[in-house]
Protein backbone atom coordinates (compact mmCIF):
# COMPACT_ATOMS: atom_id res chain seq x y z
CA UNK A 1 0.00 0.00 0.00
CA UNK A 2 2.80 2.54 1.00
CA UNK A 3 4.58 1.44 -2.31
CA UNK A 4 1.89 1.64 -4.27
CA UNK A 5 1.21 5.38 -2.64
CA UNK A 6 4.70 6.34 -2.76
CA UNK A 7 4.87 5.71 -6.71
CA UNK A 8 1.81 7.39 -7.67
CA UNK A 9 2.78 10.46 -6.32
CA UNK A 10 5.79 10.18 -8.17
CA UNK A 11 4.57 10.17 -10.96
CA UNK A 12 2.58 12.77 -10.92
CA UNK A 13 5.75 14.88 -9.11
CA UNK A 14 7.48 14.02 -12.20
CA UNK A 15 4.37 14.49 -14.30
CA UNK A 16 4.33 18.51 -13.43
CA UNK A 17 7.40 19.06 -13.28
CA UNK A 18 7.87 18.01 -17.36
CA UNK A 19 5.22 20.19 -17.50
CA UNK A 20 6.52 23.35 -16.18
CA UNK A 21 10.09 22.67 -18.52
CA UNK A 22 7.43 22.41 -21.63
CA UNK A 23 6.03 25.97 -20.48
CA UNK A 24 9.16 27.01 -19.38
CA UNK A 25 11.16 26.27 -23.24
CA UNK A 26 7.54 27.77 -24.85
CA UNK A 27 8.08 31.28 -23.11
CA UNK A 28 11.58 31.19 -23.92
CA UNK A 29 11.05 30.25 -27.58
CA UNK A 30 8.17 32.66 -27.90
CA UNK A 31 9.17 36.14 -26.33
CA UNK A 32 10.59 38.36 -29.16
CA UNK A 33 13.28 40.87 -29.56
CA UNK A 34 13.83 44.54 -28.02
CA UNK A 35 13.31 46.17 -31.45
CA UNK A 36 10.10 44.60 -32.92
CA UNK A 37 7.88 47.10 -35.10
CA UNK A 38 4.34 47.83 -34.22
CA UNK A 39 2.65 44.90 -35.14
CA UNK A 40 5.21 42.63 -33.61
CA UNK A 41 4.10 44.98 -30.36
CA UNK A 42 0.58 43.61 -30.89
CA UNK A 43 2.21 39.97 -30.96
CA UNK A 44 3.94 40.54 -28.25
CA UNK A 45 1.10 42.02 -26.19
CA UNK A 46 -0.64 39.19 -26.99
CA UNK A 47 2.33 36.45 -26.21
CA UNK A 48 2.52 38.64 -22.88
CA UNK A 49 -1.18 37.85 -22.16
CA UNK A 50 -0.67 34.10 -22.78
CA UNK A 51 2.45 34.24 -20.85
CA UNK A 52 0.49 35.81 -18.14
CA UNK A 53 -2.09 33.31 -18.10
CA UNK A 54 0.74 30.76 -17.91
CA UNK A 55 2.67 32.43 -15.49
CA UNK A 56 -1.06 32.41 -12.98
CA UNK A 57 -1.20 28.68 -14.17
CA UNK A 58 2.46 27.26 -13.36
CA UNK A 59 1.81 29.38 -10.24
CA UNK A 60 -1.01 27.10 -9.10
CA UNK A 61 0.86 24.27 -10.86
CA UNK A 62 3.73 24.65 -8.28
CA UNK A 63 1.26 25.13 -5.26
CA UNK A 64 0.12 21.80 -5.83
CA UNK A 65 3.31 20.24 -6.43
CA UNK A 66 4.35 21.30 -3.23
CA UNK A 67 1.18 20.07 -1.48
CA UNK A 68 2.05 16.97 -3.05
CA UNK A 69 5.44 17.36 -1.90
CA UNK A 70 4.44 18.15 1.96
CA UNK A 71 1.85 15.04 1.53
CA UNK A 72 5.06 12.49 0.70
CA UNK A 73 6.73 12.05 4.15
CA UNK A 74 3.30 12.16 6.29
CA UNK A 75 1.84 9.35 3.67
CA UNK A 76 5.05 7.58 4.77
CA UNK A 77 4.67 8.37 8.51
CA UNK A 78 1.16 7.46 8.70
CA UNK A 79 1.51 4.09 7.54
CA UNK A 80 4.79 3.65 9.07
CA UNK A 81 2.46 4.50 12.43
CA UNK A 82 -0.81 2.36 11.40
CA UNK A 83 1.19 -0.66 9.53
CA UNK A 84 4.39 -2.41 11.26
CA UNK A 85 5.21 -4.49 9.02
CA UNK A 86 8.18 -5.94 10.49
CA UNK A 87 7.60 -10.37 11.23
CA UNK A 88 8.50 -10.43 15.27
CA UNK A 89 8.94 -13.18 16.81
CA UNK A 90 8.74 -13.44 20.51
CA UNK A 91 11.61 -15.25 22.51
CA UNK A 92 10.43 -17.17 25.72
CA UNK A 93 13.26 -18.48 27.71
CA UNK A 94 12.75 -21.71 29.01
CA UNK A 95 14.85 -23.61 31.91
CA UNK A 96 13.41 -26.45 34.17
CA UNK A 97 9.44 -25.13 34.59
CA UNK A 98 6.51 -26.91 33.74
CA UNK A 99 4.55 -24.31 34.00
CA UNK A 100 5.46 -22.25 31.03
CA UNK A 101 2.46 -24.26 29.07
CA UNK A 102 0.39 -21.07 31.09
CA UNK A 103 2.70 -18.77 29.29
CA UNK A 104 2.42 -20.20 26.05
CA UNK A 105 -1.25 -20.86 26.05
CA UNK A 106 -1.76 -17.05 26.72
CA UNK A 107 0.62 -15.93 24.08
CA UNK A 108 -0.97 -18.59 21.90
CA UNK A 109 -4.67 -17.48 22.34
CA UNK A 110 -4.43 -13.70 22.44
CA UNK A 111 -1.80 -14.14 19.32
CA UNK A 112 -3.22 -11.89 16.66
CA UNK A 113 -1.08 -13.51 13.55
CA UNK A 114 0.92 -16.16 13.73
CA UNK A 115 2.41 -15.29 10.71
CA UNK A 116 3.63 -12.04 12.22
CA UNK A 117 4.30 -13.07 15.50
CA UNK A 118 6.14 -16.59 15.53
CA UNK A 119 6.67 -18.12 18.67
CA UNK A 120 10.65 -19.36 19.49
CA UNK A 121 10.88 -21.10 22.70
CA UNK A 122 14.53 -21.39 23.46
CA UNK A 123 15.06 -24.32 26.21
CA UNK A 124 18.24 -23.77 28.96
CA UNK A 125 18.98 -26.40 31.54
CA UNK A 126 18.06 -29.56 29.60
CA UNK A 127 14.81 -30.42 31.68
CA UNK A 128 13.67 -33.09 30.18
CA UNK A 129 10.01 -32.55 31.34
CA UNK A 130 10.03 -29.36 30.15
CA UNK A 131 10.90 -30.13 26.64
CA UNK A 132 8.60 -32.30 26.28
CA UNK A 133 5.99 -29.42 27.33
CA UNK A 134 7.42 -27.19 24.75
CA UNK A 135 7.32 -29.86 21.74
CA UNK A 136 3.93 -31.29 22.73
CA UNK A 137 2.73 -27.90 20.98
CA UNK A 138 3.88 -29.45 17.68
CA UNK A 139 4.15 -26.54 14.64
CA UNK A 140 2.97 -23.57 16.50
CA UNK A 141 5.96 -22.80 18.47
CA UNK A 142 9.51 -23.38 17.26
CA UNK A 143 11.99 -25.24 19.99
CA UNK A 144 15.56 -25.05 20.03
CA UNK A 145 17.66 -25.76 22.82
CA UNK A 146 20.68 -24.05 24.41
CA UNK A 147 23.72 -26.49 24.01
CA UNK A 148 26.00 -25.56 26.29
CA UNK A 149 24.55 -27.38 29.82
CA UNK A 150 28.01 -26.90 31.63
CA UNK A 151 28.79 -24.80 34.65
CA UNK A 152 29.97 -21.10 33.66
CA UNK A 153 32.90 -20.98 34.87
CA UNK A 154 32.50 -17.86 37.94
CA UNK A 155 34.91 -16.16 40.17
CA UNK A 156 33.91 -18.05 43.87
CA UNK A 157 32.61 -15.44 45.74
CA UNK A 158 29.77 -15.77 42.90
CA UNK A 159 29.69 -19.45 43.43
CA UNK A 160 25.78 -19.08 44.63
CA UNK A 161 25.25 -17.13 41.64
CA UNK A 162 25.43 -19.37 38.90
CA UNK A 163 22.04 -19.28 38.12
CA UNK A 164 22.48 -15.83 37.13
CA UNK A 165 25.64 -16.94 34.89
CA UNK A 166 23.69 -19.29 32.89
CA UNK A 167 20.48 -17.22 32.69
CA UNK A 168 23.32 -14.56 31.22
CA UNK A 169 24.96 -17.55 28.97
CA UNK A 170 21.02 -18.07 27.20
CA UNK A 171 20.12 -15.09 26.81
CA UNK A 172 23.56 -14.55 24.97
CA UNK A 173 23.09 -17.47 23.24
CA UNK A 174 19.23 -16.97 22.16
CA UNK A 175 19.58 -13.61 21.37
CA UNK A 176 21.77 -14.24 18.17
CA UNK A 177 19.75 -17.19 17.31
CA UNK A 178 16.95 -15.39 16.91
CA UNK A 179 18.74 -11.84 15.43
CA UNK A 180 20.54 -14.10 12.84
CA UNK A 181 16.94 -14.08 11.16
CA UNK A 182 14.90 -11.31 12.36
CA UNK A 183 15.11 -7.65 13.00
CA UNK A 184 13.14 -7.10 16.25
CA UNK A 185 12.61 -9.31 18.90
CA UNK A 186 9.79 -9.86 21.86
CA UNK A 187 11.32 -11.19 25.18
CA UNK A 188 9.47 -13.29 27.52
CA UNK A 189 10.25 -15.53 29.81
CA UNK A 190 9.02 -18.60 30.84
CA UNK A 191 7.01 -17.42 34.20
CA UNK A 192 4.99 -14.48 32.68
CA UNK A 193 1.64 -14.51 32.25
CA UNK A 194 0.97 -12.11 28.94
CA UNK A 195 -2.63 -9.62 28.83
CA UNK A 196 -5.05 -10.00 26.06
CA UNK A 197 -3.85 -6.80 24.20
CA UNK A 198 0.04 -7.63 24.60
CA UNK A 199 0.60 -8.18 21.05
CA UNK A 200 -1.25 -4.79 20.02
CA UNK A 201 0.88 -3.33 22.48
CA UNK A 202 3.88 -4.46 21.01
CA UNK A 203 2.66 -3.30 17.54
CA UNK A 204 1.46 -0.13 18.08
CA UNK A 205 4.73 0.86 19.71
CA UNK A 206 7.22 -0.45 17.23
CA UNK A 207 7.18 2.26 15.04
CA UNK A 208 7.99 4.49 18.14
CA UNK A 209 10.79 2.34 18.50
CA UNK A 210 12.41 2.40 15.53
CA UNK A 211 12.05 5.67 14.78
CA UNK A 212 13.61 7.33 18.24
CA UNK A 213 16.92 6.94 18.76
CA UNK A 214 16.82 7.64 22.48
CA UNK A 215 13.57 4.86 22.83
CA UNK A 216 16.02 1.14 23.38
CA UNK A 217 13.41 -0.53 24.60
CA UNK A 218 9.37 -1.17 24.84
CA UNK A 219 8.21 -2.87 27.87
CA UNK A 220 5.10 -4.71 29.10
CA UNK A 221 5.95 -4.36 32.69
CA UNK A 222 5.22 -1.60 35.10
CA UNK A 223 7.60 -2.04 38.12
CA UNK A 224 5.22 -0.33 40.33
CA UNK A 225 1.87 -1.58 38.87
CA UNK A 226 0.70 -3.28 42.08
CA UNK A 227 -3.56 -2.90 42.51
CA UNK A 228 -4.23 0.39 43.99
CA UNK A 229 -1.17 2.12 42.62
CA UNK A 230 -2.34 2.57 39.23
CA UNK A 231 -4.77 4.12 37.85
CA UNK A 232 -7.39 1.34 36.92
CA UNK A 233 -9.12 3.72 34.37
CA UNK A 234 -6.12 4.55 32.51
CA UNK A 235 -5.41 1.30 30.93
CA UNK A 236 -4.43 3.47 27.60
CA UNK A 237 -1.66 5.72 29.22
CA UNK A 238 2.06 4.79 28.39
CA UNK A 239 4.98 6.49 29.62
CA UNK A 240 8.62 6.67 28.72
CA UNK A 241 10.94 6.06 31.89
CA UNK A 242 14.58 5.75 32.06
CA UNK A 243 14.40 2.40 33.90
CA UNK A 244 15.12 -0.25 31.87
CA UNK A 245 12.04 -2.79 33.72
CA UNK A 246 12.58 -5.90 31.19
CA UNK A 247 10.05 -8.57 31.82
CA UNK A 248 8.41 -9.12 28.53
CA UNK A 249 9.90 -6.26 26.41
CA UNK A 250 11.10 -5.60 22.56
CA UNK A 251 14.38 -4.46 21.49
CA UNK A 252 16.00 -4.17 17.83
CA UNK A 253 18.60 -5.80 16.15
CA UNK A 254 20.78 -2.59 16.28
CA UNK A 255 20.96 -2.61 19.65
CA UNK A 256 21.43 -6.08 19.59
CA UNK A 257 24.88 -5.37 17.40
CA UNK A 258 25.56 -2.94 19.91
CA UNK A 259 25.13 -5.26 23.62
CA UNK A 260 26.44 -8.60 22.34
CA UNK A 261 30.48 -7.87 22.07
CA UNK A 262 29.99 -6.93 25.33
CA UNK A 263 27.91 -8.82 26.56
CA UNK A 264 28.30 -9.67 30.65
CA UNK A 265 28.60 -13.15 32.31
CA UNK A 266 26.21 -12.66 34.80
CA UNK A 267 23.31 -10.10 35.87
CA UNK A 268 22.50 -8.75 32.63
CA UNK A 269 19.33 -6.80 33.32
CA UNK A 270 21.92 -4.73 35.88
CA UNK A 271 24.38 -4.33 33.56
CA UNK A 272 21.79 -3.05 31.02
CA UNK A 273 20.94 -0.18 33.72
CA UNK A 274 24.10 0.97 33.99
CA UNK A 275 25.05 4.19 32.11
CA UNK A 276 27.46 3.07 29.68
CA UNK A 277 25.14 0.65 28.47
CA UNK A 278 21.73 2.62 28.64
CA UNK A 279 23.32 5.92 27.84
CA UNK A 280 20.36 8.47 28.77
CA UNK A 281 18.48 6.37 26.73
CA UNK A 282 14.58 5.17 27.90
CA UNK A 283 11.63 2.44 27.38
CA UNK A 284 8.41 2.56 26.89
CA UNK A 285 6.15 1.12 29.83
CA UNK A 286 2.32 1.19 30.56
CA UNK A 287 0.13 2.25 33.42
CA UNK A 288 -1.23 -0.99 33.72
CA UNK A 289 0.86 -4.13 33.17
CA UNK A 290 0.89 -6.48 30.45
CA UNK A 291 2.86 -9.08 31.75
CA UNK A 292 2.64 -10.84 34.93
CA UNK A 293 4.83 -13.06 36.58
CA UNK A 294 3.90 -16.41 38.79
CA UNK A 295 7.30 -17.74 39.04
CA UNK A 296 7.97 -17.19 42.61
CA UNK A 297 10.98 -19.73 43.00
CA UNK A 298 12.74 -18.01 40.98
CA UNK A 299 16.61 -17.71 40.72
CA UNK A 300 17.05 -14.63 43.04
CA UNK A 301 14.73 -16.74 45.51
CA UNK A 302 11.46 -15.17 45.58
CA UNK A 303 13.75 -11.38 46.48
CA UNK A 304 11.18 -9.33 45.42
CA UNK A 305 8.03 -11.86 44.70
CA UNK A 306 6.35 -12.07 47.98
CA UNK A 307 6.49 -7.90 48.92
CA UNK A 308 6.07 -6.18 45.46
CA UNK A 309 5.54 -8.84 42.74
CA UNK A 310 2.68 -10.98 43.22
CA UNK A 311 0.32 -7.88 43.46
CA UNK A 312 1.27 -6.77 40.12
CA UNK A 313 -2.22 -6.15 38.49
CA UNK A 314 -2.64 -7.33 34.58
CA UNK A 315 -4.47 -5.68 32.13
CA UNK A 316 -7.74 -7.30 31.75
CA UNK A 317 -9.12 -4.87 29.27
CA UNK A 318 -8.08 -5.00 25.62
CA UNK A 319 -7.31 -1.63 24.31
CA UNK A 320 -6.98 -0.63 20.99
CA UNK A 321 -3.18 0.87 20.89
CA UNK A 322 -2.48 0.78 17.26
CA UNK A 323 -5.96 3.17 16.62
CA UNK A 324 -4.85 5.42 19.03
CA UNK A 325 -2.79 8.78 18.70
CA UNK A 326 0.81 7.57 20.21
CA UNK A 327 2.56 10.67 18.83
CA UNK A 328 2.65 11.88 22.80
CA UNK A 329 4.99 9.95 23.98
CA UNK A 330 7.51 11.43 21.24
CA UNK A 331 11.07 12.61 23.14
CA UNK A 332 10.44 16.26 22.68
CA UNK A 333 6.35 16.32 23.00
CA UNK A 334 6.80 14.28 26.10
CA UNK A 335 9.52 15.77 28.04
CA UNK A 336 7.64 19.39 27.86
CA UNK A 337 3.80 18.09 28.45
CA UNK A 338 4.92 15.44 31.40
CA UNK A 339 7.54 17.71 32.69
CA UNK A 340 4.84 20.75 32.67
CA UNK A 341 1.98 18.53 34.25
CA UNK A 342 4.40 17.61 36.74
CA UNK A 343 6.03 20.74 37.79
CA UNK A 344 2.32 22.46 37.45
CA UNK A 345 1.10 20.07 39.86
CA UNK A 346 0.59 21.80 43.61
CA UNK A 347 3.47 20.55 46.51
CA UNK A 348 1.80 18.75 49.27
CA UNK A 349 3.44 17.13 52.36
CA UNK A 350 3.44 13.44 53.07
CA UNK A 351 1.08 13.78 56.27
CA UNK A 352 -1.26 15.60 53.82
CA UNK A 353 -1.49 12.80 51.76
CA UNK A 354 -2.24 10.59 54.18
CA UNK A 355 -4.61 12.56 56.17
CA UNK A 356 -6.40 12.85 52.41
CA UNK A 357 -7.01 16.18 53.57
CA UNK A 358 -6.39 17.82 50.19
CA UNK A 359 -8.30 20.08 47.43
CA UNK A 360 -9.31 18.71 44.25
CA UNK A 361 -8.62 15.43 42.60
CA UNK A 362 -4.85 16.37 41.93
CA UNK A 363 -2.29 15.70 40.54
CA UNK A 364 -0.66 16.66 43.48
CA UNK A 365 3.41 16.79 43.88
CA UNK A 366 5.46 15.32 46.51
CA UNK A 367 9.02 16.21 46.51
CA UNK A 368 11.98 13.79 48.00
CA UNK A 369 15.73 15.48 48.78
CA UNK A 370 17.55 12.79 49.26
CA UNK A 371 17.85 9.30 48.85
CA UNK A 372 16.62 8.65 52.27
CA UNK A 373 13.56 11.04 52.00
CA UNK A 374 12.63 9.26 48.43
CA UNK A 375 12.98 5.60 50.02
CA UNK A 376 10.69 6.82 53.17
CA UNK A 377 8.22 8.11 50.60
CA UNK A 378 8.19 5.12 48.41
CA UNK A 379 7.55 2.69 51.14
CA UNK A 380 4.58 5.01 52.23
CA UNK A 381 3.13 5.21 49.11
CA UNK A 382 3.28 1.53 48.22
CA UNK A 383 5.99 1.66 45.53
CA UNK A 384 9.25 0.24 45.38
CA UNK A 385 11.99 2.00 46.97
CA UNK A 386 15.13 1.12 45.21
CA UNK A 387 17.91 2.17 42.98
CA UNK A 388 19.69 0.75 40.14
CA UNK A 389 22.47 2.96 38.92
CA UNK A 390 20.69 5.58 40.91
CA UNK A 391 17.52 5.26 38.97
CA UNK A 392 14.24 4.44 40.75
CA UNK A 393 12.15 2.17 39.48
CA UNK A 394 9.67 3.55 36.53
CA UNK A 395 11.68 6.56 37.27
CA UNK A 396 11.47 9.67 33.99
CA UNK A 397 13.96 12.47 34.98
CA UNK A 398 13.85 11.51 38.70
CA UNK A 399 9.91 11.45 38.98
CA UNK A 400 7.97 8.59 39.53
CA UNK A 401 4.33 8.46 38.49
CA UNK A 402 1.76 6.69 41.33
CA UNK A 403 -1.35 6.80 42.00
CA UNK A 404 -2.68 7.37 45.37
CA UNK A 405 -6.10 6.87 47.11
CA UNK A 406 -7.38 7.63 43.81
CA UNK A 407 -5.64 10.61 42.97
CA UNK A 408 -2.13 10.80 41.02
CA UNK A 409 0.91 11.61 42.72
CA UNK A 410 4.16 12.52 41.42
CA UNK A 411 7.21 11.77 43.41
CA UNK A 412 9.65 14.55 42.57
CA UNK A 413 13.15 15.78 42.56
CA UNK A 414 13.54 19.70 43.13
CA UNK A 415 12.97 21.49 40.31
CA UNK A 416 16.46 21.70 38.12
CA UNK A 417 17.37 18.07 38.15
CA UNK A 418 20.05 17.29 35.91
CA UNK A 419 21.29 13.86 36.79
CA UNK A 420 20.89 10.48 38.55
CA UNK A 421 23.05 9.54 40.94
CA UNK A 422 24.79 6.57 40.57
CA UNK A 423 25.44 6.37 44.17
CA UNK A 424 21.69 6.21 45.04
CA UNK A 425 21.77 2.51 45.39
C1 LIG B 1 15.54 -12.29 37.64
C2 LIG B 1 14.65 -11.43 36.74
C3 LIG B 1 14.78 -11.88 35.30
C4 LIG B 1 16.23 -11.84 34.84
C5 LIG B 1 17.11 -12.58 35.82
C6 LIG B 1 18.59 -12.41 35.48
C7 LIG B 1 12.63 -10.61 37.82
C8 LIG B 1 11.25 -10.89 38.26
N1 LIG B 1 13.27 -11.59 37.16
O1 LIG B 1 15.23 -13.65 37.47
O2 LIG B 1 14.00 -11.06 34.45
O3 LIG B 1 16.37 -12.44 33.56
O4 LIG B 1 16.89 -12.12 37.17
O5 LIG B 1 19.18 -11.33 36.03
O6 LIG B 1 13.13 -9.52 38.04
N2 LIG B 1 16.71 -19.51 33.11
C9 LIG B 1 17.62 -20.02 32.20
N3 LIG B 1 18.63 -20.81 32.66
C10 LIG B 1 18.81 -21.08 33.99
C11 LIG B 1 17.89 -20.56 34.90
C12 LIG B 1 16.84 -19.77 34.42
O7 LIG B 1 17.52 -19.79 31.02
O8 LIG B 1 19.75 -21.81 34.32
C13 LIG B 1 15.62 -18.67 32.58
C14 LIG B 1 14.25 -18.97 33.12
O9 LIG B 1 13.63 -19.95 32.34
C15 LIG B 1 13.57 -17.62 33.01
C16 LIG B 1 14.70 -16.63 33.23
O10 LIG B 1 15.90 -17.34 32.99
O11 LIG B 1 13.05 -17.43 31.72
C17 LIG B 1 14.71 -16.04 34.66
O12 LIG B 1 14.78 -17.07 35.58
P1 LIG B 1 13.93 -17.09 36.94
O13 LIG B 1 14.22 -18.37 37.61
O14 LIG B 1 12.53 -16.74 36.68
O15 LIG B 1 14.69 -15.99 37.77
P2 LIG B 1 14.26 -14.57 38.37
O16 LIG B 1 14.64 -14.53 39.77
O17 LIG B 1 12.87 -14.23 38.02
MN1 LIG C 1 11.29 -15.10 37.09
Amino acid sequence: MRCHRGSWIGGCALLFISWNAILVLFLRVKVPEKDATSEDEEALLHVMRVAEMLEAELEAQNKILSHIRSMRPRAKKKAGLTAPDWVVPVLVMACDRVTVRRCLDKLLSYRPSAERFPIVVSHDCGHAATAEVIRSYGNNVTYMAQPDLGDVVAPPEHKKFQGYYKIARHYKWALKQVFAKYKAVIIVEDDLEVAPDFFEYFSATLPLLRSDPNLWCVSAWNDNGRDGVVDPAASALLYRTDFFPGLGWMLLRELWEELEPRWPASFWDDWMRRPEQRRGRQCLRPEISRTLTFGRKGVSLGQFYDKYLRFIKLNSEFVHFTQLDLTYLKPDVYDQTFTERVYAAPIVTMEELQRGALEGDGPFRLQYSSKESFRLFAKNLGVMDDFKSGVPRTGYKGVVALFYRGRRVYLVPPPGWTAYDPTWN
